[in-house]
């Protein structure tokens, strides 16, 4: 199952991956290794050393809930999510969006970050996933912030309403989301896009990348292109899960 969906990695990232799996005593652990790192060592250097001893109970206990369903490699790596949920303490972040919710470990994160009177519009077009995650989140205390809608459509809120947009959906339509995000979320606020570096595909030549995800591949290649040269953004795309843009809207 894993090693399905870990087909697109570069073959000496899958040995390593192979030859770990069989020695490791935390299985787990491997789960969120996207292969951006040159030695999952130092990936799990970084997760035993400052990512897992500090996230939050509620987010752990999501994690593992989620760690056994079929797509568990969709959610948010808790190393990005653990910058995500700084950043979003860093801006004061009170009103946020966010697109692709999956079982909501994102969500939760937001959630436990934002103020108790903080509004967190939620998006995803299959609402059972996200019931997956939604009595750890009952029980956290958290989902009086949460307005889940079951729909693949951006919400009509008004221009700079949101201090915050998460984008973890379609990657082919990040360039769609993106000129209707950047109005949604006010001057001075951050737009994050995940998985900006599709597991490192995006340095890859097209023959190297399995077929499934090639079209992926492309748009995020395009929009990363048209992102680096978007005058109305700071950007910084930083290398961890599966590369995370951090945006913020300076005009
Ligand atoms: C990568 S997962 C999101 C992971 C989530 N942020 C987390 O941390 O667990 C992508 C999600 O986007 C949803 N999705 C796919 N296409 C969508 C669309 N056009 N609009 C809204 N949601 C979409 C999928 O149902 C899936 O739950």
């Amino acid at each position: 199952m894993y090693l399905r969906n870990c087909s697109n990695l570069p073959l000496r990232y899958l040995r390593t991956l192979l030859q770990r799996m069989e020695n490791t005593p935390n299985k787990s652990l491997l789960k969120h290794y996207k292969g951006l790192l040159q030695s999952i060592d130092l990936y799990e250097y970084i997760m035993e050393t400052s990512v897992y001893p500090r996230e939050p109970a509620p987010l752990k206990e999501l994690r593992i809930a989620t760690a056994n369903h079929p797509w568990f490699f969709m959610s948010a790596a808790p190393d990005a999510a653990q910058l995500m949920g700084m950043l979003l303490k860093i801006v004061n972040a009170k009103k946020t969006i966010e697109i692709g919710v999956y079982t909501g470990y994102s969500l939760l994160l937001t959630a436990l970050s934002i103020p108790d009177d903080g509004k967190i519009v939620a998006i995803d077009i299959n609402r059972e996933t996200y019931e997956i995650g939604l009595p750890i989140i009952r029980k956290a205390g958290v989902e009086h912030k949460i307005d889940f809608i079951e729909s693949q459509a951006i919400p009509k809120e008004s221009e700079g309403s949101f201090d915050f947009a998460f984008v973890d959906a379609n990657k082919d339509d990040y360039m769609n989301y993106h000129e209707r995000i950047l109005k949604l979320v006010k001057v001075g606020g951050l737009i994050i896009y995940d998985n900006t570096l599709w597991r490192g595909t995006v340095a890859l030549p097209e023959e190297a990348v399995s077929e499934d995800r090639r079209d992926s591949r492309r748009s995020i290649i395009e929009f990363n292109k048209s992102i680096a040269i978007d005058h109305r953004l700071e950007i910084s795309l930083a290398p961890c899960g599966d590369g995370m843009t951090i945006c913020r809207r300076i005009c």
